[in-house]
């Protein structure tokens, strides 16, 4: 394993779409290894490829639940329900924080390092981890979903 550099906001990279893993090889194993690696060194929840690099629909994700790291290899949201707002921050933003809206439970079908197809439900901050990530493999980045601040809000915050 080895850990991989971080790619920070204003390179264009995070900007792109990414596309489908095709082959379920060796290299994509390593990929996730890095990224898992990568991830527990930065102290991270997620880590999409494009925040290493590369334009490829992986993710990894860990909300520190007992329950390990979740690889993702071509998710997809099934399905969503409700509302939550909540700070959110992005490894690749260090020291930002935003008040971010994400749905409170999705459902997400994704595939594993060995191409067999699962299903994952988040709820919380699991929920905001799934959609913070998936947006990365669109280019959309957390900052792009705060809402203009409203007066009151940020007169509440101080
Ligand atoms: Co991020």
């Amino acid at each position: 394993m080895a850990l991989r550099e971080i790619v920070k906001f204003g390179e264009d990279i995070l900007r792109k779409k990414c596309r489908d893993v095709t082959s379920f090889d060796e290299k994509l194993g390593i990929l996730l290894d890095d990224m898992t690696e990568t991830l527990q060194s930065a102290d991270g929840v997620g880590l999409a490829a494009p925040q290493v690099g590369l334009l490829r629909r992986v993710v990894v994700i860990d909300v520190r639940d007992g329950k390990g790291t979740i690889e993702l290899v071509n998710p997809v949201v099934v399905e969503q329900h409700g509302v939550q707002i909540g700070n959110e921050g992005c490894l690749s933003a260090p020291g930002e924080w935003c008040e971010v809206e994400r749905p409170m439970k999705v459902t997400v079908k994704a595939f594993d390092r060995h191409g067999s197809e699962f299903t994952v439900k988040g709820e919380g901050l699991l929920a905001r981890a799934l959609c913070h990530e998936l947006d990365h493999l669109e280019g959309i980045l957390f900052i792009d979903r705060v809402k203009q601040d409203i007066p009151e809000r940020a007169e509440a915050r101080k």
